[in-house]
């Protein structure tokens, strides 16, 4: 599906498609434990998200230098743009790396070569979001917002991310208010498998702007109505949701009810090399499961744009 559309939620690392894989294990001498992409691709069989973590987690280890952030994300750029993405907002997992050994500034600069020719050579405006793994300590995610002073002008906010439940949004109070303080925009994963108690208090305790997934809602009207009442978008992932069985069927997924209640829906990729589609893929994918109107996916692809963190006249250009 071409319709022009902003993707707010994008893991740079989960773009990561097994035969870039080996070839960035060939480039610097790193043995993967598959014997080649068939049997890597047997592997995408996930429980929920706990086992796709695992994976996702181990192959970071073929990430190296800056080159290899950079043909990452123009490999993502490429392929988002040929799906109708005019513009992505991208996280990345700074913690993931920094724990295997590389410096932060080798992954943002390796990010930043791409993104900085984004525009010129994919018609692809972007931002990016520094995540913080919610399954380490705080205090590691407070020295990594320190790590990035030097950076923030080319990161845009900061979301939370990797296993949920038993790790709220409370945990990072303080992160999130040092990082309000710094202008950062503030957005987190809640109600992806934990519950919708972890939702309100993201915008609660985290002051977040926009719900990553933010599924579970379904199960709680009240919360739903505050959602509606005050227009918070949710970055929704229809088949991350079918993969990491969050939902049983795609012809399942809540998508058509939570339009129907008014919530500002938006459907993104989340980590399209293992759940299996880009932006354009999940819109072709709700089109077909959900029998949504051209209508409904239209309002999908504004929302998108809405939930931006575009400028007003940036917007416009990028739709
Ligand atoms: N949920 C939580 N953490 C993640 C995900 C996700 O879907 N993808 C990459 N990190
Ligand atoms: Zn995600």
């Amino acid at each position: 599906m071409s319709l022009p559309k902003a993707e707010l939620h994008l893991h740079i690392e989960g773009t990561l498609e097994p035969e870039l894989a080996f070839e960035l294990a060939a480039r610097n001498g790193v043995t993967l434990p598959y014997g080649d992409t068939d049997e890597l691709r047997e592997a995408y069989r996930f429980e929920d998200l706990q086992s796709f973590l695992n994976l996702y987690y181990e192959l970071m280890a073929v990430l190296r230098t800056e080159r290899d952030f950079a043909d990452l994300t123009n490999a993502y750029l490429a392929r988002a743009a040929a799906q109708g993405v005019r513009h992505a907002e991208i996280f990345f997992d700074p913690q993931a790396h920094t724990k295997r050994g590389l410096e932060l500034g080798t992954v943002v600069e390796g990010l930043w070569r791409a993104l900085e020719r984004s525009e010129a050579e994919h018609g692809v405006s972007t931002r990016l979001i520094m995540c913080f793994l919610r399954d380490d300590p705080a205090e590691s995610a407070m020295e990594t917002l320190r790590a990035a002073e030097p950076y923030l002008d080319r990161i845009v906010g900061i979301g939370l991310d990797s296993a949920e439940v038993g790790h709220p949004p409370v945990k990072f109070r303080e992160v999130y208010e040092a990082a309000a303080a710094l202008g950062l925009r503030r957005v987190a994963h809640a109600g992806e498998e934990g519950p919708p108690a972890y939702i309100t208090e993201a915008l609660d305790v985290l002051g977040v702007e926009r719900v990553d997934h933010g599924l579970r809602c379904v199960e709680d009207a009240d919360l739903v109505e505050r959602l509606v009442r005050e227009r918070v978008p949710l970055t929704l992932c229809p088949l991350s949701n079918v993969r990491l069985r969050t939902v049983d069927t795609l012809a399942g997924h809540p998508l058509p009810a939570m339009l129907d209640a008014g919530l500002m829906c938006t459907v993104n990729s989340d980590d399209p090399a293992y759940f299996g589609g880009y932006a354009g893929d999940n819109f072709d994918a709700v089109r077909e499961a959900l029998g949504l109107t051209d209508e409904r996916l239209r309002e999908l692809a504004r929302n998108s744009f809405l939930a931006s963190f575009l400028e007003d006249d940036e917007e416009l250009r990028a739709r």
